[in-house]
């Protein structure tokens, strides 16, 4: 495998960075940002109607992960097998419409493989399982662990990201987002190491009581809304746990689209976070 090179930016000592190239915007057809980012669509086939769907005959190859018995070995052989299959999950995930690509991707397949045995991931905002599959994918290759995914899976939002999740549902042949999700994940072999919770954020957190190991923001892009699922799901987070905030680059978003940023701005810094770093358009950092 070839290495890669991954930008790392320390927020709080370096401010904003003009090399940042990946806005987070939702993908505009004919937004020249567009050439700076995966495509939405990946290697799905956008003029099919089943084009939200993970295209098995494309992706099928790379979507048998192996079992974990497989996998659970400690010499040279098993490492490379292993970056085999965080690419094969790589690949999946980009074959679904989302926006959680690259090397952001990749540090999150890292970390949800580095988490111990029986842990808990919370993903706020799954659309239609992209970024699930980076957490779930690892997990199945561990053999243990559950995704929790939290959606209203209705397409609601920020004002901003609306019209593109319709877009986006309507250019996959329209339906539920639901079946879309669902079928992906049990397409990519993924089903039993997910569990859904349909509902508001806010309101899924007011009936939950694990402690998490891994909490993937990436729902409500508006400042309201992004803190409001902070203030609700951070709590949880176990010390030493990983908190990743998506979309929370210094950029130029549109208004109110920056919940995210805004939220890593005023909220994840020391002494409560440790290790923070930025990697394409994701903010990672641990709880102290
Ligand atoms: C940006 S998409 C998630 C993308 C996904 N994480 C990925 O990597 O492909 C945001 C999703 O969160 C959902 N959402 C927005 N606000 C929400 C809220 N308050 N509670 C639950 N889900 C919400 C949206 O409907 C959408 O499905």
């Amino acid at each position: 495998m070839q290495a890669r090179r991954v930008k790392i930016i320390c927020l709080h000592k370096c401010g904003a960075n003009d090399n940042t190239q990946i806005s987070h915007d939702p993908p505009v057809a004919g937004d020249h940002r567009l050439q700076h980012r995966a495509p939405a669509f990946g290697a799905v086939h956008a003029t099919s109607r089943n084009a939200g769907y993970v295209n098995l005959r494309e992706a099928g190859r790379v979507a048998r992960l192996r079992t974990a018995a497989s996998c659970v070995t400690t010499n040279a052989r098993s490492m490379s097998d292993d970056a085999e299959q965080f690419e094969a999950c790589l690949r999946l995930s980009e074959s679904i419409p989302g926006w959680t690509r690259g090397d952001e991707a990749r540090e999150l397949l890292r970390l949800s493989s580095a988490l111990p045995d029986g842990a808990i991931l919370v993903e706020i905002g799954s659309f239609f399982g992209s970024g699930t599959v980076l957490l779930a994918g690892p997990r199945r290759l561990r053999g243990s662990g559950v995704v929790h995914c939290v959606d209203r899976f209705d397409g609601t939002g920020d004002a901003f990201s609306v019209p593109h999740y319709e877009r986006i549902i309507k250019h996959a042949g329209g339906g539920a987002l639901r079946d879309y999700f669902d079928t992906n994940l049990r397409n990519a072999g993924l089903a039993e190491w997910v569990q859904v919770h349909q509902g508001a954020a806010d309101a899924i957190a007011r009936r939950w009581a694990s402690r998490i190991d891994l909490l993937f923001l990436d729902g409500d892009q508006s400042r309201a809304g992004a803190q409001l699922a902070y203030q609700a799901w951070a709590p949880f987070l176990k010390a030493g746990g990983i908190l990743a905030v998506h979309n929370s680059a210094p950029d130029n978003y549109t208004p109110d689209h920056d919940g995210n940023r805004c939220l890593v701005e005023h909220e994840i810094r020391a002494p409560q976070y440790a290790n923070i770093r930025l990697i394409s358009s994701t903010t990672f950092a641990e709880k102290k």
